[in-house]
C-alpha cells in the first residue's frame, strides 16, 4: 500500500502546546500551557470589530490586506523606529503564524538552510521542513540566553538563506540586544543572508530593555522581514491577524504565497486593526505595566514553589529548571503537573531541536488573571508537599 501522509508529515509530531491546552480541559487543569490571555481585549477593538461586520465589511479584503490596514502599520512601525516603510512593503496574514509560512515559502527553496536560536517558538522547525529548507539550530545558553558568535558563524555558510530572530523571546524572554543584532547583521551582509524577525512581543517588555527592530541596524533595511500582529499586543489571539513588512522586492512573493494558503485575514477585524494601532501611547504603556504585575507576581508563586529560573526581560513566560524536583524528564513532570496538581505547562524539550537539552525544564505562561495565577499557586503547593516527601 502507498504512504498516505505525506513524507513532511511524517517529519513533525502534533503542537505539543496545544496537546497540553487539550489536556489541560481534560483534567480541568489550570492552563500555564497556552500562550493567550485568559482576560478581555479592549472595548475600543470589540466595539470598532462589531461596528465593522455591523457596517457591511464582512467580503473578501484585497488579498494582501486592506489598503487603510496596511498604512496604519506602515505608519506605526515608521513613526515607532524611524525607519521608512510603506503600504507596498507589508502583508495582512492570517496571524503572524501565517505570515512566518508565507514568508518562509516564499524565500527558502528546497536544500536551503536557515538558522534558528534554539530554544526556539515550536512552529519554526515545522515552518521550515514544510517549506523544504534545513533548519541550522544555535544555541541560546543561560543565564542570559546569550549565542556562542563562533558556533553562530559556524552555522552560516553559502547554502544560508534565512535566520530566524523572535525577540522579546518565546520561551526564554530573552530581548536581543544591539551588539547581539549587529554581531547577526554583519553575518547576514557577508553571507547575503535574509533576516525574518518575529517581533510579536515588540511592546511586553521588562525593567527598561528596549526592542529593537532588526531592519533598523544598519544594512538591514533591505534584507529584514519582520513579522508581527494583534494577537499579543491587544489581547486578540483568536482574531487571527498579522502581517509581514519585507523589503519591495520580496513583498510580490510573500503576496502570492499568501494568496494562495489563505486568500486573505478577516475583513472586519483588520478594520479593528486600524482602531487598534490607533490606540494612545497611554495603552502601550498600561499594558506593559500590566504585565510587568503578573511577571512579578508569576515569579513569587514559582519562588514559592521551588521552581529555579531566571525572571524575562520581556514577553510572557518563564522557562524554569526543574531538576531538583527528582523527574525522569520534562514530560514526566508536565504529566504529573497536569494530571496530580492540576496545572498545565509546557515541556521545554518542545523548545528544542536537541530534545536533551529541555528534558529538565518547563515553561510557564502569565498571560492570565491574577485569580488564574493564585489558583495554580493554591495547586502548587501540592507539588512542594510531594518534593518535601
Ligand atoms: C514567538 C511567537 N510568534 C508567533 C506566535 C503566534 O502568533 P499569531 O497569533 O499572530 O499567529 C506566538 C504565539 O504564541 C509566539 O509566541
Amino acid at each position: 500500500m502507498k504512504q498516505r501522509g505525506s513524507k513532511k508529515a511524517t517529519q513533525f509530531t502534533e503542537s505539543v502546546i496545544r496537546e497540553m491546552t487539550r489536556l489541560a480541559q481534560d483534567f480541568d487543569a489550570v492552563n500555564l500551557s497556552q500562550g493567550f490571555p485568559d482576560f478581555a481585549t479592549h472595548q475600543v477593538l470589540k466595539d470598532a470589530a462589531c461596528a465593522a461586520i455591523q457596517g457591511d465589511i464582512n467580503q473578501y479584503p484585497i488579498t494582501w490586506g486592506a489598503e487603510n490596514f496596511r498604512q496604519a502599520i506602515a505608519m506605526d512601525f515608521s513613526r515607532r523606529y524611524g525607519a521608512r516603510v510603506d503600504e507596498s512593503q507589508v502583508t495582512v496574514c492570517c496571524g503572524s503564524t501565517e505570515a512566518m509560512l508565507s514568508t518562509l515559502l516564499a524565500v527558502l527553496d528546497p536544500g536551503d538552510e536557515v538558522v534558528i536560536f534554539e530554544p526556539y517558538y515550536e512552529n519554526y522547525g515545522p515552518d521550515s521542513i514544510i517549506s523544504g529548507a534545513v533548519p541550522r539550530f544555535v544555541r541560546l545558553r543561560e543565564p542570559d540566553w546569550s549565542f556562542d558568535l563562533g558556533e553562530l558563524e559556524a552555522a552560516f555558510n553559502n547554502r544560508t538563506r534565512a535566520i530566524i530572530i523572535n525577540t522579546p523571546n518565546n520561551p526564554t524572554g530573552k530581548v536581543f540586544t544591539v551588539s547581539e543584532l549587529e554581531a547577526i547583521a554583519k553575518l547576514c551582509l557577508k553571507w547575503d543572508v535574509l533576516a525574518i524577525t518575529d517581533e510579536i512581543y515588540e511592546h511586553i517588555i521588562y525593567d527598561g530593555h528596549k526592542h529593537v527592530p532588526m531592519a533598523t541596524i544598519h544594512g538591514m533595511a533591505d534584507r529584514t522581514v519582520t513579522i508581527n500582529g494583534l494577537s499579543k499586543t491587544f489581547s486578540v489571539t483568536g482574531w487571527r491577524v498579522g502581517w509581514a513588512i519585507a523589503p519591495t522586492d520580496l513583498a510580490n512573493p510573500i503576496r502570492k504565497m499568501h494568496d494562495f494558503l489563505t486568500v486573505g485575514a478577516p475583513s472586519p477585524l483588520q478594520e479593528a486593526g486600524v482602531a487598534a494601532l490607533s490606540m494612545p501611547a497611554s495603552y502601550y504603556t498600561e499594558m506593559a505595566a500590566g504585565y510587568a504585575r503578573r511577571r512579578a507576581l508569576m515569579c513569587d508563586i514559582l519562588e514559592r514553589n521551588g521552581f529555579r529560573f531566571e525572571r524575562p526581560m520581556g514577553a510572557y513566560y518563564v522557562m524554569t529548571d526543574i531538576a531538583h524536583f527528582g523527574f525522569q524528564s520534562d514530560i514526566e513532570f508536565a504529566t504529573y503537573l497536569v494530571k496530580e496538581v492540576g496545572v498545565a505547562v509546557v515541556p521545554g524539550s518542545s523548545f528544542f531541536n536537541d530534545r536533551s537539552a529541555g528534558r529538565q525544564k518547563v515553561r510557564f505562561v502569565y498571560s492570565k488573571r491574577d485569580e488564574t495565577l493564585l489558583e495554580a499557586d493554591k495547586r502548587l503547593a501540592k507539588l512542594a508537599a510531594r518534593v518535601a516527601r
